[in-house]
């Protein structure tokens, strides 16, 4: 039956709310390995065997909010708080570019030292000094006319995982944040132009499967470029230090779902994923996932960029991560794509 419903899916893109229910809480081998397979093949219709490569900076870890998973949320007292100068930040590019990279992300907390100004600046000089390089920007909930600012100054896409698209749950794990706020947030982006990035977090405290069929009714609905997909890790300096984490099982088999649901999507395979199973990226890739983002933050200050703890990669340097990911994309079968690798339609449709 439940095999029937994969199919079904493929061929439709959509299907009951129950059904999808019952797939999210398949336990069968069986049904898992043609969820994944399925998964695959949609993958490879849309973007063939490749895989797209994003650069990471994680250029602030100082951030005004206190997400209650997140460890470098506002209350963390033991963090070794940092910045980037905007030198740092162009050498890092400027190491990444000579690393074959051609998408920059820009991943912070919400600091407010980062001013709409000095953002700007940072994106002009970026813009300028790598003109055919796509700018991805991961810094949280802005104002329309501040996202209009960013996307002047020549940024390509922003990422901003809605987390969870039930909005009582949403709430609960986001003191002094909003739901409304936050899909306000990716619709704005989106109307500006933006190729815009979703996701939500798998296994949080208190999430049923009823609460992840919405995540990919949500998705549906909002048509993001990308989505990303990964485990709750507990962090010990947060108040969700007690709980269990997210399995490796049901983040992939929510990735695979997304890729029959939203076809088109580019997917990442998430560190976090890799940081609770060694082969998780590997498996993700297998599941439908078409996209990496190394880390090219410098290796002194990537163990402070702690949302949870024993983040993998954090030893490493750019050019070693470089070699490493392109040898675990290898054994999969699928290859590294170091184009900028837009979404599927994009220039058709911008
Ligand atoms: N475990 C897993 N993912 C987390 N994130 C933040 N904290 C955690 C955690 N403890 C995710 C959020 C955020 C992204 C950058 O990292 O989804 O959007
Ligand atoms: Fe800040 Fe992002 Fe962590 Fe929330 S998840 S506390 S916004 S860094
Ligand atoms: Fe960073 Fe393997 S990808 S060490």
């Amino acid at each position: 039956k439940e095999l029937k419903y994969i199919d079904d899916l493929f061929e439709r893109e959509d299907l009951e709310d129950e059904k999808l229910l019952e797939l999210i809480e398949a336990k069968d081998q069986v049904v898992l390995e043609h969820l994944y397979s399925k998964a695959l093949e949609k993958k490879i219709l849309h973007y063939d065997k490749s895989i797209y490569m994003r650069g990471l900076l994680e250029f602030t870890n100082i951030c005004k909010q206190n997400c209650k998973y997140c460890g470098l949320r506002r209350d963390n007292m033991n963090v070794d708080r940092y910045r980037l100068t905007e030198d740092q930040i162009m050498d890092c590019c400027r190491e990444g570019y000579r690393l074959g990279y051609r998408t920059f992300v820009l991943q912070g907390g919400e600091d407010s030292h980062y001013s709409d100004d000095r953002l700007v600046k940072i994106i002009t000089n970026i813009r300028s000094s790598f003109p055919e390089a796509a700018i991805t920007l991961s810094i949280g909930e802005k104002s329309y006319e501040s996202y209009e600012r960013y996307f002047q100054a020549g940024a390509d896409r922003f990422l901003l995982r809605h987390e969870t698209a039930d909005e009582k749950l949403y709430n609960s794990l986001h003191p002094g944040g909003s739901y409304k706020n936050r899909v306000r947030c990716l619709k704005d982006l989106k109307k500006i132009g933006y190729q815009i990035g979703a996701g939500f977090i798998t296994g949080l405290p208190g999430q049923t499967s009823t609460h992840l069929v919405k995540d990919l009714r949500f998705l549906k609905e909002l048509d993001p470029h990308m989505i990303g997909i990964g485990p709750f890790i507990p962090h010990s300096e947060t108040p969700l230090k007690n709980f269990n984490g997210g399995t490796v099982e049901l983040t992939l088999k929510m990735v695979a779902l997304t890729r029959l649901m939203i076809p088109k999507a580019l997917l990442p395979s998430t560190t976090a994923l890799g940081t609770i199973d060694s082969q998780g990226r590997e498996k993700a890739i297998k599941a439908g996932a078409n996209v990496v983002m190394p880390n090219l933050s410098p290796t002194d200050v990537r163990e402070k960029y702690e949302i949870y703890e024993n983040k993998i990669c954090t030893g490493d340097e750019a050019a070693h991560c470089r070699q490493c990911i392109e040898k675990r994309i290898n054994s999969t079968g699928s290859y590294v794509d170091m184009g900028r690798g837009d979404y599927v339609d994009w220039n058709a449709s911008s």
